[in-house]
């Protein structure tokens, strides 16, 4: 028997079926959006929707206006553009400008690889949209110095074999810039037993402040080495 051919069924005409639904399948949300919202009577006709400006903001992102114009300063340049509004500062970076210095590593805020400084202060960069940022001031791994002029905590991690793989050193870098001008500024942490006090320089409070920031190679102790000698402290 021919295993291609069962009561009319053809394997070709399975297959042209499953392409048929697996390009349906494959449409990008965007186009779907606006299938939906041209299609759909009740979104265009709906009362609530003519009286409740909010919903019509929602129904003109559905038709469609999800790019949105951003501008922001990235390691001293100024950059402009539209993206679509579901981007995140990370996928910003890394994708639109091509910076990969900054990680990602988990995409949901817990490994702290895409620790970037947002206006001098760290954030996770996989946790914020871009257009959240317009006329921001970033600086990421790439800003900090140079291989022929590193930033101190650059110089120290190298020094101090901060790092195995590599791959959370820049978050780590960033994160520590932002915890030491956090100490700097005075601001107290978990561990700060006098919140009124200016915070310690210790080994404790370094490990505290660095604690969103994960290693899975366990380059901790060297980490902490350097980043306390950066500030002055006693490791
Ligand atoms: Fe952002 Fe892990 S990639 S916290
Ligand atoms: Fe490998 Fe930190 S050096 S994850």
């Amino acid at each position: 028997m021919d295993s291609t051919h069962t009561g009319g069924v053809t394997r070709r005409n399975v297959l042209k079926a499953g392409a048929a639904t697996a390009g349906a399948l494959a449409l990008p949300k965007f186009a779907q959006a606006q299938t939906q919202g041209q299609a759909g009577p009740a979104l265009q006709a709906g009362p609530a929707l003519q009286a409740d400006p909010t919903l019509q903001a929602a129904s003109e992102l559905s038709a469609g206006a999800i790019n949105a114009s951003v501008s922001l300063t990235v390691n001293g340049q100024a950059h402009r553009g539209d993206v679509d509004i579901r981007t995140t500062l990370l996928d910003l970076l890394r994708e639109n400008l091509q910076l990969s210095g900054t990680k990602k590593g988990c995409d949901h805020g817990q490994c702290g690889a895409c620790t970037i400084l947002l206006d001098g202060k760290r954030v996770n960069a996989c946790l914020t949209l871009a257009v959240m940022h317009q006329g921001a001031d970033i600086t990421t791994v790439e800003g900090l110095g140079t291989p022929q002029a590193m930033h101190p905590l650059q110089a120290a991690f190298v020094k101090h074999d901060g790092f195995q793989c590599g791959y959370c050193t820049p978050g780590q870098i960033c994160s520590a810039v932002g915890a030491l001008d956090e100490i700097e500024r005075g601001v107290p942490s978990h561990v700060s037993a006098d919140i009124t006090a200016r915070p310690l320089l210790s080994a404790d409070e370094i490990r505290e402040r660095m604690s969103g920031n994960l290693c899975r190679c366990g380059a901790y102790s060297n980490i902490v080495d350097a980043v306390t000698e950066v500030a002055g402290g006693q490791a």
